[in-house]
């Protein structure tokens, strides 16, 4: 096992006559183990880790300079929205917010000011699905990058650099970790200069992780495969469950036939992953709060992807920090809950959601 190089410093024998390792926030045996990890399983040369997926993102945005542009989607995760709107945009980048599952409206933003396209699929918390092929094909000839957060699929469903796009981002505090015992953030890229530019950035901001973390997830990952069979057949299971009662009005999962991207996510995506989203009949807050409250096994928390299963209510939560009119427009209703499943028995979780729906 690579050990827990627990060393911010290294010796060295004169100056510069070093093994490859100074000081630990440019280099250090136990997070180039895990970026090496984490670029093999994205199928990419570079894996570069950070102290969170923010901080990942964070390194990616600084790419850019003001009067940058960059397209993104209007279901984004919460605290995407709020890095970009509430930090980047004081520092002149500009963003546009699209429904990104119509790529004809993706297509509409683009003009020569646009250096970035975030795609993120399967989104948060609504579950649509984002064609990362036609997003690439669609900005073939310009110099605009394309990275995709694939903290939902995880490498195991879906391999971003593979279909083409530049960079792949993960809070691998969910699936890649996948014991919620983790914060850490990962970026994968293949190209050479981007790769220079982004370990550039990486040390001079200084959002790197520790050690401990990093083995953490390079334990985690070894179990990926394993555990997201389990998440995705236990979803399916309870996706079909929900469906069927009385008491819900829509559940959002990407393996229904209905889901209107479903085709997509087929051929992108290798299983449907862990992740679905319901709303109570009537969109009723109400009966939605008392289910979250009632479920014993699954705990209500923020977060995703670990063993064990959680409930999330996003408008309170997660999403809060999208203004309300823009939220319900995508979907993000107070009566939408959110389920992370675990690998737990699915008898044992249908029986959890039997007893808190009325
Ligand atoms: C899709 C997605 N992207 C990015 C993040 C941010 O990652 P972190 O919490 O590790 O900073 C999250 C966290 O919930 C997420 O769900």
């Amino acid at each position: 096992m690579p050990p827990i190089y627990q060393t911010s410093t290294y010796a060295q024998t004169t100056p510069g006559g070093h093994q490859g390792f100074e000081y630990s926030r440019t280099h250090n045996p136990t997070r180039q183990a895990l970026e090496k990890s984490l670029a093999s399983i994205e199928a990419g040369a570079f894996g570069f880790a950070f102290g969170s997926g923010l901080a990942a993102m964070d390194a990616v945005l600084k790419l850019l300079k003001p009067g940058d542009e960059i397209i993104s989607t209007d279901d984004l995760y919460g605290g995407s929205y709020r890095l970009f709107t509430k930090i980047f945009e004081d520092f002149g980048l500009k963003f546009h917010f699209v429904p990104m599952h119509d790529v004809e409206q993706i297509k509409a933003k683009i003009n020569d000011k646009t250096k970035l396209i975030w795609v993120e699929t399967p989104t948060n918390p609504m579950m649509n699905i984002i064609d990362i092929q036609a997003v690439v094909e669609l900005v073939k000839e310009k110099e605009v990058l394309v990275a995709v957060d694939n903290t939902f699929a995880s490498s195991y469903l879906q391999q971003p650099l593979v279909m083409g796009a530049d960079i792949v981002m993960h809070s691998a505090t969910k699936y890649l970790a996948g014991h919620s015992d983790v914060v850490l953030g990962a970026l994968v890229v293949n190209d050479d200069a981007l790769a220079e530019r982004i370990g550039f950035i990486q040390n001079a901001s200084g959002a790197v992780c520790g050690p401990m973390d990093s083995f953490l997830t390079l334990r985690g990952i070894k179990t990926l495969h394993v555990r997201m069979q389990r998440h995705c057949e236990n979803t399916a299971t309870i996706a079909h469950f929900l469906k069927d009662h009385p008491s819900i009005e829509k559940v959002y999962w990407p393996g229904f036939e209905s889901h209107p991207n479903h085709r997509i996510a087929k051929t992108q995506m290798k299983d449907y992953g862990g992740m679905l989203s319901f709303v109570t009949k009537g969109a009723d807050y109400q009966a939605a709060i008392k289910i979250v409250e009632r479920l014993k096994l699954f705990t209500l928390a923020e977060s995703l992807g670990g063993v064990e299963s959680l409930a999330g209510h996003p408008a309170s939560m997660t999403h809060a920090s999208i203004p309300k009119a823009l939220r319900e427009k995508s979907g993000v209703v107070d009566a939408l809950i959110r389920l992370s499943v675990g690998i737990e028995d699915v008898r044992d979780l249908i029986t959890d959601l039997e007893q808190a729906i009325d």
